[in-house]
């Protein structure tokens, strides 16, 4: 390949989705819920039903590792109930599948939704749901443990807790309770913690699991240099959501309960006097295009700042890093693959610089249920037509431009810095 960025050979060059988004039939807080473009989750790719279909396409695409959730509302009913053996049964025939096509599962086990009696005795505001989620993990890690190596404990308690309870765009829609949003952090934590320790227990055919959680990693800025408001608010929010958050999960004593961090990384969010110059805020598309804006259908783009986050975490935690989503949602395919080009260009320059980075996990591999907004977003590596009952998968441009990187284990440098924005 001309122009390629090698990576080293047992990278991990993957795809991600989460139950819920994906999955379809499921009965947690989202399942009544309804998008503003009339979406909810109740079908969704329906990956439920034809998940050996989307084993297939994740070989065509060449990928060498998934990273998976598994719903706790479909293995248990109760607390402190055993496992639905059915349901488990159906997990492990996926992680089989997966293993038979030569694919690495890194399985999440809290992906933004919860069993609906978590959720009727108040979520991860109720200390009780520390020890229930123990004793689910407990029994799901017994059942797995031959079969799953890599444990990612919590996708993003920053998005969860914030959009829950201070932002009002997950269930229950709460909006500005910070003390609820605090309480939900410590409460993942230290289940992060005790999980931790389970895991650990457990082994995991002789090998050493590993275990992290996936930090959603959003820069905050003023949009004009200038106005000292809006630079007070994105410290704000950059405290409340990376800096609290990383000290709940990785401070002090805490961060020997983890075994690698896990990054989620999509770009900035500037605000303007108060309002926050993203489309996944409300700014209008034309608009943003008007000031300069490069963006995607959710945040602006930086791809100069996945190099400086990747130090920046290395640095501090000394922990081996994995990219546990990266993607852009955009139906202008050459827009996402420019995108990709310069996030890859910016991750080989941080592993060449020494830093320990083990996978890249492409969000998504499907077109899929993005919560709050329905479907309207595109991030799959395979579209799928919801208009046709049958949920088809297509192949995209960005899926063939990833397949060529996986085949490779290599990037290519990108023509110009089309996208950097800074
Ligand atoms: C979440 C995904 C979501 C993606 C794109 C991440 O914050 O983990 O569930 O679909 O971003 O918005």
């Amino acid at each position: 390949m001309a122009g390629a960025l090698k990576f080293p050979d047992n990278f991990l060059w993957g795809t991600a989705t989460s139950p819920t988004q994906v999955e379809g039939h499921v009965a947690n807080e989202w399942t009544d819920y309804v998008a503003p473009d009339g979406g909810h989750c109740r079908v969704a790719c329906n990956h439920y039903h034809r998940y050996a279909e989307d084993v297939d396409w994740m070989a065509e695409l060449g990928v060498n590792a998934y990273r998976l959730g598994i719903e706790w509302s479909r293995l248990q009913a109760a607390p402190f109930a055993p496992l639905n053996r059915q349901e488990l049964e159906r997990y492990v025939d996926l992680l089989d599948r997966l293993k038979a096509a030569g694919i690495t599962p890194m399985v999440v086990l809290h992906h933004f939704s919860n069993p609906l009696w978590i959720t009727s005795a108040g979520g991860w505001l109720n200390p009780a749901t520390v020890p229930a989620f123990v004793d689910y993990v407990t029994k799901l890690v017994t059942a797995l443990k031959e079969r799953v190596g890599l444990w990612n404990t919590f996708n993003e308690p920053d998005t969860y807790a914030s959009l829950t309870y201070l932002l009002g765009g997950f269930p229950p829609f709460r909006k500005w309770r910070l003390l609820s949003y605090r309480k939900t952090i410590q409460h993942m934590a230290e289940a992060h913690v005790r999980v931790g320790e389970v895991i650990r227990r457990a082994g995991h055919g002789g090998r050493t699991p590993e275990i992290g959680i996936a930090k959603n990693w959003t820069f905050f800025g003023p949009f004009e240099r200038h106005a000292l408001w809006d630079h007070l608010l994105a410290a704000i929010s950059h405290h409340a959501f990376n800096g609290y958050v990383l000290d709940a999960f990785l401070g002090g004593p805490r961060r020997a309960a983890s075994t690698f961090l896990g990054v989620n990384y999509y770009g900035l969010a500037r605000f303007k006097n108060f309002e926050p110059m993203v489309p996944a805020g409300g700014a209008c598309r034309k608009r943003l295009a008007r000031l300069g804006v490069v963006c995607d259908d959710m945040f602006e783009r930086h791809p100069g700042g996945l190099g400086i986050i990747l130090k920046n975490f290395h640095r501090r935690y000394g922990l081996p890093l994995y990219i546990t989503e990266h993607g852009a949602a955009s139906s202008d395919e050459d827009f996402r693959i420019r995108d990709l080009t310069e996030h890859l260009h910016e991750l080989h320059g941080a592993v060449k610089g020494g830093v320990d980075v083990r996978g890249f996990f492409y969000w998504s591999l499907l077109d899929n249920f993005e919560w709050q907004f329905g479907y309207s977003k595109k991030f799959g590596l395979l579209a799928v037509d919801f208009t046709d009952e049958k949920l088809p998968r297509k192949m995209t441009r960005v899926g063939e431009f990833y397949r060529g990187i996986c085949r490779a284990g290599a990037a290519v440098a990108p023509q110009k810095s089309s996208v950097a924005i800074r």
